[in-house]
C-alpha cells in the first residue's frame, strides 16, 4: 500500500547521505516493493564522471541484490526547487522489473511532487522480448 508522504520523506533522508562533491546536486531515491519493504539510494560521484551512480539505480540495484524483484513505486527527491524526474538511464533500468503501471513521485522539495508511471516517462522501452 503506498503511503506517499512516507516514501517521499525516506528519499529525501536518503539525499542527505548523497555523495556529490563534483555536481553539488544531491538526489535521494525510496524504492516500494510489492511486499512493503522501502529500499533507498542516493547519487554517489567519481572522480571519473561517468562512473557516477543516480539514487534510482542506487536504490534498485540495492533492492535486487537483496532478493527483491517486484515494485510498486519510487519517489525522487533532489536539491533542485523544481520536480525532479529520474534520468533515461534509470528510466530504462526500472524497466527491467518495473511494468508500465509502475508509479513515480516525481518531488519538489520534501512537500509536493507530481505522480506519474513508467510507461508515460519511458514508452516503447528496450525489452529483449523485442528481438
Ligand atoms: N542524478 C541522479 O541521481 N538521478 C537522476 O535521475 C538524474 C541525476 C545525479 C547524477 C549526478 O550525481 C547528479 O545528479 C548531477 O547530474
Amino acid at each position: 500500500m503506498l503511503d506517499t508522504q512516507n516514501l517521499i520523506h525516506a528519499a529525501d533522508q536518503a539525499r542527505q547521505k548523497a555523495y556529490a562533491p563534483y555536481s553539488g546536486f544531491r538526489v535521494g531515491a525510496a524504492l516500494l516493493c510489492r511486499d512493503g519493504t522501502v529500499f533507498t539510494g542516493c547519487n554517489i560521484e567519481n572522480a571519473s564522471y561517468p562512473v557516477s551512480n543516480c539514487a534510482e539505480r542506487t536504490a534498485l540495484f540495492t533492492a535486487v541484490s537483496e532478493g527483491y524483484r517486484e515494485f510498486e513505486a519510487l519517489a525522487v527527491v533532489s536539491d533542485s526547487g523544481d520536480f525532479t524526474p529520474p534520468c533515461g538511464v534509470c528510466r530504462q533500468a526500472l524497466s527491467e522489473f518495473c511494468g508500465s503501471d509502475f508509479i513515480i513521485l516525481m518531488c519538489s522539495g520534501s512537500l509536493s511532487y507530481r505522480q506519474t508511471t513508467l510507461g508515460t516517462l519511458l514508452p516503447f522501452a528496450f525489452s529483449l522480448q523485442l528481438m
